[in-house]
């Protein structure tokens, strides 16, 4: 049988599916990835605009690219990939999709379980006593100092930061349940994240990569999908015999 006809065979009859995203997941909405050729890690020093220190340093900086990439999600659509797993999520009785990605498009896809490990930039944080403001809009510098004493900053997690506890927690176990995993454009080399595809899935559990270039997940998957995510998983979808529409099953 074929990879793909496999997959959808194995999500067909899967009772507890765990889906794990990464920036390639957002590829065909026209967000960059971070490694690859044209990856944002190419021309940006993360540890200038994704860590506590850099923010340290110049808070203004990592503000004008955070209110960059903020006006780029806003800008873009949620491809066919995100809607096709905003559709399997009405298929399967116990559904859970962790994403790295900051961007809100699977919720905009209509997702509602959803983990986001690394935050997202609906809201700034303040870094010393913590409350939270909506952002709808670039963020200027005169907005930056707290009233508390202490800064607004993106609500996301940079380099050397923990994730959410809670938000881990509920990953690692929904991980650990599912007998499908599905891991869809991530390269696989940021951890915690990773270890929900590779270590911690049951090892009865069917993972799936959906990926159109090589990764370390590989290693671990029983079946590989070299595919981009908006052509592979309407696809999945459909074979399994689900609607890829907005109403399903339950
Ligand atoms: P990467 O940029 O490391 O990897 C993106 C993956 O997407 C690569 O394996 C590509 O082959 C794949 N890809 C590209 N186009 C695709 C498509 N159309 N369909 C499916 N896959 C495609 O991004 P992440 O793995 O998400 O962290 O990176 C993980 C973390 O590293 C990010 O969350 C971010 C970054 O530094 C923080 O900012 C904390």
């Amino acid at each position: 049988m074929k990879a793909c006809d496999e997959a959808a065979s194995r999500i067909a009859r899967a009772t507890s599916v765990f889906v794990l995203t990464g920036a390639g997941m957002s590829s065909e909405s026209g967000l960059p990835t971070f490694r690859g050729a044209n990856g944002l890690w190419r021309t940006h020093r993360v540890e200038v605009l994704a860590s506590e220190a850099g923010f340290a340093d110049d808070p203004e900086l990592v503000w004008s690219w955070y209110n960059e990439r903020r006006a780029a999600h806003a800008a873009a659509e949620p491809n066919a990939g995100h809607l096709a797993l905003a559709a399997l999520e009405r298929y399967v009785p116990s559904f859970t999709l962790a994403t790295q990605n900051v961007d809100s498009l699977h919720l905009r896809a209509g997702s509602t379980n959803v983990l986001e490990l690394h935050g997202h930039l609906r809201e700034a944080r303040c870094d010393r006593c913590g409350e939270r403001r909506a952002i709808t809009g670039p963020l200027a510098s005169s907005e930056i100092a707290h009233a508390c004493g202490g800064r607004l900053r993106p609500d996301i997690v940079w380099f050397g930061e923990a994730l959410p506890a809670a938000t881990w927690r509920a990953a690692a176990q929904a991980s650990a349940r599912a007998d499908v995993v599905l891991v869809v454009g991530t390269s696989g080399v940021v951890e915690p994240a990773a270890s929900l595809a590779t270590r911690i899935p049951r090892a009865d559990a069917c993972v799936i990569e959906v990926n159109p270039d090589e990764t370390v997940i590989a290693e671990r998957a029983d079946l590989v999908i070299r595919e981009p995510a908006a052509v592979a998983l309407p696809r999945l979808l459909e074979t399994a015999g689900m609607r890829n529409g907005s109403s399903g099953a339950r």
